[in-house]
């Protein structure tokens, strides 16, 4: 491989093309299918279209946005799959942000019982979460990636260059679980993250960011794939934060994924002082650090008995009771840790 950084599964890769021509070599022009969405397939194949010539038939288009992270999208694509005769010695190369790495490493595990699948992530969040440890699904009754399958892909290709066309807030959106590795397991990597500014587009210090953030979940995807324990790390922040997320999409006012983990992390911060003695110059510290990026959480989303029974419906929890990964310090944590729903309740009333 020619890449700048690779391990197994995983590359950091400033030569998309020949590194997936490379890649895709055992599969005959005919047996390649890409999935993209909307807006992948004008901004973002054509930064990658060279790598080898493919027969359009096989290209499905989704629909973006997450509202079409849903079942008749998946039969759609079933279809066109099918009708262009995918088999199981097919590949399927999916570009996208995390909604379509998501889809399709779905239609991938499940079309024809499993075909192989490569993933090439399109913004920050699906580079150094959502393309990496093979969670995949849909959205169903309301309730997000409730049907899903986790299996990996055979690789994932990270390409800086993809990300120059992103909004602000996208860009903010994934640095959020960038600043989550480092949280729960290098505190190198969070010392680093502190001080930098994702808007001024330094790609050389982002490319660094970003490949020691994909270690931390690698590592972590890689001792426990099926989340039985380890990777319950992940969660960090996210058991308030998909409350909080779930909370502004009810109210018709969507807030990115990882402006809700950021504002999850810091009211798990507190939760983690009241159980594992986080100090309170590492609770100060985050609480900062999520505010200079992300601002304070809105106000409105506050409402402590809605919140709580978005976290009862989330699939992190079970037989009633509210898992929460912890920090001890910045760059370890525990999971499996139970908060009672006063502790909760005190929490978000502060
Ligand atoms: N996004 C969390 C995980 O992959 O487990």
């Amino acid at each position: 491989m020619e890449s700048l950084q690779s391990i197994q599964g995983v590359s950091l890769t400033h030569n998309m093309m020949e590194d997936l021509a490379r890649m895709t070599a055992p599969w005959p022009e005919g047996k390649i299918f890409v999935i993209f969405d909307e807006n992948t397939f004008h901004h973002c194949w054509p930064l990658v279209r060279g790598f080898r010539p493919l027969n359009e038939n096989r290209f499905v288009i989704l629909k973006s946005g997450e509202a079409n992270k849903s079942i008749d999208q998946v039969i759609r694509a079933w279809e066109l799959l099918g009708t262009n005769e995918i088999d199981r010695s097919s590949m399927i190369i999916n570009i996208g942000g995390g909604m379509l790495t998501d889809l399709g490493g779905f239609l991938a595990s499940t079309i024809k019982r499993g075909v192989a699948f490569i993933n090439i992530p399109t913004t920050l969040l699906a580079m150094v979460d959502a393309s990496v440890g093979g969670k995949s699904g849909f959205n169903f009754r309301g309730l997000k990636n409730e049907i899903g399958v986790i299996r990996e892909p055979q690789h994932v290709f990270i390409h800086l260059p993809f990300l120059r066309t992103l909004a602000p807030q996208e860009v903010l959106s994934g640095f959020a679980e960038m600043l989550k590795a480092g949280l729960i397991a290098d505190r190198n990597l969070w010392n680093d993250l502190k001080g930098f500014d994702p808007e001024a587009w330094d790609e050389v210090r982002l490319s660094d960011l970003v490949w020691r953030s994909v270690l931390v979940k690698k590592r972590i995807v890689d001792a426990d794939l099926h989340e039985t324990g380890l990777r319950k790390a992940l969660n960090f922040g996210h058991t308030i934060g998909h409350a909080l997320e779930s909370e502004a999409l009810r109210r018709g006012n969507p807030v990115p994924h990882g402006y809700a983990v950021a504002w999850g992390m810091v009211f798990e911060a507190h939760l983690s002082g009241l159980r594992l003695g986080l100090s309170d110059g590492a609770i100060r510290e985050i609480t900062d650090v999520v505010n200079k990026f992300y601002g304070p959480v809105p106000a409105e989303l506050i409402d402590s008995d809605l919140l709580i029974s978005w976290m009862r419906s989330d699939k992190k929890n079970s037989d009633n009771q509210l898992n929460f990964t912890l920090l001890g310090d910045i760059g370890t944590c525990r999971v499996n840790c139970i908060a009672t729903e006063e502790e909760i309740r005190s929490l978000l009333s502060r």
